[in-house]
């Protein structure tokens, strides 16, 4: 890490959080404290809220942008670092060498900034800080479970004390967020990011004996290897070719469309996944709070989105209090970037910080509004908080602009569909005319935070990432879950005000402080960001009144299809303009020619280092150690296939050890090398040679191996993924398929 950075004593400083590599979540934040080290300000957003398309895997030149103009900067050389994370290898420019490169890194190489001014830190590291610097505790146990962060580490610990993060115990490979996503993506067939959906359906489903994720659980440890392989994470053979993407899911199941997707089978699979996920989360919060006996717990990381296994984390152990950052998913990385650090690197004091709600983005003030709905000649009228209080009590749907738009993936008041959680007919309506989509998702309650007891089994969820037990089910049967749950938010009047007085209001009408709350925005696309984006969703959807600010708009009086047009039509071109005039101002020599060259240059060396090198490594390996005795430790598949490839190795003085798994294949091959059952002494061998892919790092451990090798490092493919492509055979086929007809 790079020294302790100097406050700037003349001036404000400014720090640009943003991920290091083209990710779903992408997105940026600038944290702006002062010449005394006070934090003044900071903001943070996602480009996807942006560029108007979810899961934008491009570079934040929007959300930079957007960072900057709020702070009335102008460019990058205002700001003293930018802070960014890292995934396979700690470096600036490309994230990995098996990754394909992408505009992603173009930009990033032709960024108008001092490269010596960019600090890198380890991702999990990033989601620590996010949650811990906002939890308000002085002392707390960390917990981060992921898809994948740097160097494919899945689970991690830390103790966070006063302004300090240390590492526990970290554990790489399988872990739960990529069972989730694989079932999510491979049986279920619900898309990219769709694992809420996953967690909606699971309790349609029940126990079944023929649906099974195998598992085993040690300490920090989680061993799916029985279920899955591992996965190349944006793997430049991935994007290339269909076909090289491999299968995750290690045997054979049905695939769900959107007809069948609520039968038994498919709900069941959500079931098991929910469940597995539910005992793994209890599990880790188990060890750590018997590593650290601490009574505060703080979670993030892509699986802290699962508000139902939160919840049973929080029951089921002995931690007195919960926290889980709002953006617990790669979304918060940039805040948890700058915020890391402010206490890091500038030595900041934690007692200054203090984090009061979820609305990172920018405000629109009603000047803004009002020049909008101007140019579309839209009528408005200002409405008062009673006022929509009362259409909400009179069955109208409601579309909720307000204020700075909420960091994470809950809309929590500021950019909220709101309706009558006691119309039962609300959640069916919703689903299918507003925001077409699923009938089994659920929909929240916002609540007055003062009188969620009465209604919940939760005193405090302010954003809505806990699921609690109904007291009242049939008073707001709209907004409860078909297992008598809900993810609540609790709402005060220092998070959001005028929220709170919005259901203050409907209180006072109805007698339930309580209404139905959902994210602004239709089936497949970003919460809304800008006014604009709200009117485009509001004329598309069955939202019956927008209320924007302090004004609202009646749908009745207009010509629907023509301004949808008109609007969206002007939002295009705002994009276009918006992107062409950041990356002019972000970047410098931008040149698309020479962008095109170089993802085909850096491609074949990302493909080289990814399928060949292992085979040239192990090629190395194998004329170095002729006539010496060696010992392979591996799988069963794995050697037949390395025997296929080098069959040479047959003659060498070779002892072999076979572990109990397979790599990918299904079937048991015949080996040719003398079988041992177990090591005598190791020292007789010049070298052991880990002949597995998948439990490399397991045999490592096991026989506590120092002098080893193996051609695999954590950018590789397998041999039999080398031998597959080479003999142009689906790798989808690969967990079935005969390794004999290669001989
Ligand atoms: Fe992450």
């Amino acid at each position: 890490m790079k020294k302790l950075a100097k406050i700037n004593p003349k001036k404000n400083n400014y720090l640009l959080g943003i991920q290091s590599f083209a990710t779903m979540d992408t997105g940026a934040c600038i944290l702006k404290f002062d010449n005394k080290g006070k934090i003044l300000d900071y903001i943070a957003i996602s480009e996807e809220r942006l560029l108007r398309k979810k899961y934008p895997y491009t570079f934040p030149i929007l959300s930079i942008q957007y960072c900057l103009d709020y702070f009335r900067i102008r460019n990058l050389k205002d700001i003293s670092f930018i802070i960014s994370d890292w995934i396979r290898e700690n470096r600036w420019i490309r994230s990995g060498p098996s990754y394909n490169y992408q505009e992603f890194d173009y930009i990033k190489e032709k960024l108008k900034f001092d490269k010596n001014k960019i600090i890198q830190i380890d991702h999990h590291l990033a989601h620590a800080a996010s949650t811990f610097y906002t939890s308000g505790f002085r002392k707390s146990a960390v917990l981060i479970v992921d898809g994948n962060g740097s160097d494919l580490e899945t689970n991690s610990y830390y103790v966070g004390n006063k302004n300090k993060l240390t590492l526990i115990e970290k554990f790489k490979n399988q872990g739960i967020g990529a069972v989730y996503s694989a079932v999510t993506k491979e049986i279920l067939n619900l898309g990219t990011g769709s694992e809420g959906k996953t967690m909606g359906l699971a309790p349609y489903g029940k126990k079944n004996k023929k649906i099974k994720i195998k598992y085993k659980l040690n300490g920090i440890r989680t061993d799916f290897s029985q279920f899955m392989r591992k996965m190349p994470y944006s793997d430049v053979l991935n994007q290339i070719n269909n076909e090289f993407r491999p299968k995750l899911i290690k045997f054979k199941h049905k695939k769900a469309n959107k007809q069948n997707i609520m039968k038994k089978y498919f709900a069941d699979w959500a079931f098991e996944v929910q469940d597995v996920s539910e005992k793994v989360l209890c599990h880790l919060a188990k060890d750590l709070k018997n590593k650290t006996k601490l009574n505060n717990i703080t979670v993030a990381g892509g699986v802290a989105l699962n508000c139902v296994a939160n919840q049973k984390l929080f029951k089921k152990n002995k931690f007195k209090n919960i926290f889980v950052f709002p953006a617990c998913s790669d979304a918060g990385i940039p805040f948890g970037l700058t915020i890391w650090a402010y206490y890091n690197i500038f030595n900041g004091k934690k007692k200054e910080f203090k984090y009061k709600n979820a609305y990172s983005g920018r405000e629109y003030m009603n000047s803004e509004i009002i020049k909008i709905l101007k140019k579309f000649k839209i009528r408005i009228k200002t409405i008062s908080v009673p006022e929509i209080a009362k259409l909400i009590s009179k069955k109208y749907v409601i579309g909720n602009f307000n204020g700075g738009s909420e960091y994470g993936p809950r809309a929590l008041g500021n950019r909220s569909i709101l309706a009558d959680a006691r119309d039962p007919n609300m959640r069916d309506y919703i689903n299918n005319k507003v925001k077409h989509r699923e009938i089994f998702r659920p929909f929240a309650p916002a609540i007055l935070e003062e009188k969620s007891s009465k209604f919940f089994d939760v005193k405090y969820s302010p954003f809505m990432l806990q699921v609690a037990k109904v007291k009242k089910p049939e008073l707001i049967p709209s907004a409860i879950h078909v297992d008598n749950s809900a993810r609540v938010q609790t709402v005060n009047k220092d998070q959001n005000e005028k929220f709170y007085n919005i259901i203050k209001e409907f209180d006072k009408l109805t007698g339930i402080p309580c209404i139905l709350n959902t994210s602004f925005n239709d089936a497949g696309e970003p919460l809304v960001e800008t006014p604009l984006d709200a009117l485009i969703c509001f004329f598309k959807t069955k939202i019956d009144f927008l209320i924007l600010n302090d004004f609202i708009i009646d749908k009745k009086k207009y010509n629907i299809k023509n301004l949808i047009n008109e609007l969206s039509i002007y939002r295009d071109q705002t994009i276009r303009k918006n992107l062409k005039l950041s990356s002019k101002n972000l970047t410098k020599n931008f040149n698309k020619k020479e962008l095109h060259s170089k993802i085909k240059y850096e491609n074949q060396i990302a493909i080289h280092h990814t399928l060949q090198r292992p085979i040239l490594k192990l090629k190395k390996f194998h004329s170095s150690i002729k006539n010496k005795k060696i010992l392979i430790i591996g799988t069963n598949d794995h050697t037949y296939v390395l025997q296929l490839l080098l069959p040479d190795f047959n003659n060498f003085n070779v002892d072999y050890l076979e572990i109990n798994k397979n790599d990918f294949n299904n079937k048991k091959y015949k080996i040719k090398f003398k079988k041992i059952t177990k090591i005598k002494k190791i020292k007789n061998y010049k070298k052991v040679f880990i002949s597995s892919f998948e439990f490399k790092d397991e045999i490592i451990e096991k026989y506590n191996l120092r002098n080893y090798f193996t051609p695999y490092d954590n950018s590789s493919r397998s041999i039999i993924d080398f031998l597959m492509i080479k003999n142009k055979i689906s790798l989808k086929e690969v967990h079935s398929y005969d390794f004999n007809k290669f001989s």
